[in-house]
């Protein structure tokens, strides 16, 4: 049984390993060479393509890090299909024309893919649809002016068709019944976590946006593999007045744009997580079991109070989640146990994140410090604090913590905590930023949420003369 999806309209059903990547299967099978390879590891969004899931919800991915198992059920436009059948130009092609928004061209099939998907998604965000797309020559203006040219253009009725193609079950499943998907490609979480227990050396693979990079950098063998993204019942997140549970598969993107009302700082942090690409395919599951200590969303979910939820065949456990990241490349996960979920309470917004990165777009963190302080009558009564890039994993700022509950909320009170910084990290030098510099940045984020939660304007793009 092959993995099977539209391509450009047309069904495909195929056979291969499965860690071969979109990328690498358009352009040296089907000779798809406007996808074009930048990086290979999803910096540059010249190999961007339009993924249509069976609900109909349009995305742009980096076929680069894209394995071909991730697009089973699904549709692929690539730039080849963004023109008209009769080719008729897409509003943004002819936009890109009368901009002179391309030079020598190499970025341009990315930018029109992530501008189309962008313009049939109604997105009027630019700049930040755009941040996954490298130009080198042309520049961003004349880009950026095409796709607000474009954007008052109604959508075209064959950037829908893949949408409609897949709900007349196009692929073949609906119409054909239930199919037996590849053991790699488990349907439930239940499917998971037999298959998992059984294959306790397997990789899981999630969005890809980590393990893409062992396969397209690394060159590794990951044999055998499972993915995850056909597990519906990890997907989603589920509110009630008291908990909210995210489960593993949900994007950032989901995630993000589901926190904004509630929590605006930590939407504002996943605004910068990687690109709209990036976050179309990372899941929050997998950016906890990285592992990574500058992930962006361990140190925000700490600092609001979440719980961690494992499963292993069917016993399943919960636990803070600090708790799970127990030393640099090694967390409290037993052999063929999984995430299943993420919760957090919820609770009033005192939270802020900071991400400090050396490009304000698309670039990990150098210091990633998340604040949630709550004061009554002036005086702090609880205090969680967590920071990613301080040590070898995300990391509670306990000792900072302790030093200010108790005191009163005000500038001297915040010094002296700051001094307690140094009980909680010994934080690295490395090509990011050097030991002394993250504990000056660290120090100076614990002060700037001081002021921020006083009412001062303290965020770069809010400060003005
Ligand atoms: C260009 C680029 C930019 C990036 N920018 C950022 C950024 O700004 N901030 C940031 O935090 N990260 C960033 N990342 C890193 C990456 O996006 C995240 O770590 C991401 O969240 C990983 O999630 P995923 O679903 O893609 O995981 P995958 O790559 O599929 O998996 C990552 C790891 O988690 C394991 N895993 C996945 N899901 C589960 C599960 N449910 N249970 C157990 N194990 C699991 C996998 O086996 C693997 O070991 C970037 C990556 C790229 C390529
Ligand atoms: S080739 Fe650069 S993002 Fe894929
Ligand atoms: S036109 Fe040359 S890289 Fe963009």
């Amino acid at each position: 049984m092959g993995i099977r999806f539209l391509l450009n309209g047309e069904p495909q059903d195929v056979s291969v390993s499965p860690t071969v990547t979109l990328l690498d299967w358009l352009r040296e099978t089907r000779h798809l060479t406007g996808t074009k390879e930048g990086c290979n590891e999803g910096d540059c969004g010249a190999c961007t393509v339009m993924v249509t899931d069976p609900d109909g919800t349009a995305r742009a991915l980096n076929a680069c890090i894209l394995f071909l198992p991730q697009l089973d059920g699904r549709a692929v436009r690539t730039v080849e299909g963004i023109a008209g059948p009769d080719c008729t130009l897409h509003p943004v092609q002819r936009a890109m024309v009368n901009h002179h928004g391309s030079q020598c061209g190499f970025c341009t099939p990315g930018f029109i893919v992530s501008m189309a998907v962008a313009h049939r998604n109604g997105r009027r965000d630019h700049d930040d649809q755009l941040a996954g797309n490298l130009c080198r020559c042309t520049g961003y203006a004349p880009i950026v002016r095409a796709a607000e040219a474009a954007a008052d253009a109604a959508v075209p009725a064959w950037m829908r068709a893949d949408a409609e193609a897949l709900a007349r079950g196009a692929v073949g499943e609906p119409a054909a019944g239930p199919r037996d998907r590849p053991p790699y490609i488990p349907t439930s979480a239940d499917a998971l976590a037999a298959w998992y227990a059984a294959n306790p050396e397997a990789t899981l693979i999630a969005g890809a946006t980590d393990v893409g990079l062992w396969v397209t950098k690394g060159l590794r063998d990951l044999a055998p593999v499972a993915f995850l993204n056909q597990c519906s019942d990890l997907k989603g997140i589920v509110a009630d007045s008291e908990t909210i549970r995210v489960g593993a598969m949900t994007s950032v993107a989901e995630f993000g744009a589901f926190i904004a009302d509630r929590h605006p700082s930590l939407a504002e942090l996943i605004r910068r997580y990687g690109s709209v690409q990036v976050r179309n395919a990372a899941t929050i599951g997998g950016n906890i079991a990285n592992g990574s200590p500058i992930g962006d969303s361990p140190p925000a979910l700490i600092a609001l109070g979440a719980t961690l939820h494992l499963r292993k065949g069917d016993a399943r456990r919960s636990l803070p989640l600090e708790e799970f990241f127990l030393d640099y490349g090694k967390q409290d996960r037993a052999p063929g146990e999984f995430v299943e979920a993420v919760s957090f309470p919820v609770q009033p917004d005192t939270l802020a994140c900071y991400k400090l990165s050396k490009r304000f777009d698309q670039d990990i963190s150098a210091v990633c410090g998340c604040f949630n302080v709550s004061v009554e009558d002036g005086v702090v009564t609880a205090a969680r604090i967590a920071f990613g890039g301080m040590a070898g994993v995300p990391k509670r700022a306990g000792a900072v913590e302790a030093a200010l509950v108790g005191l009163p909320w005000s500038e001297a009170g915040v010094m002296k905590a700051q001094a307690a910084l140094a009980d909680d990290f010994q934080p690295l030098s490395d090509m990011r930023a050097s030991a002394a510099y993250r504990m000056r940045a660290a120090e100076g984020m614990l002060m700037r949420y001081f002021h921020e939660q006083a009412g001062s304007a303290t965020d770069v793009l809010a400060v003005r003369a």
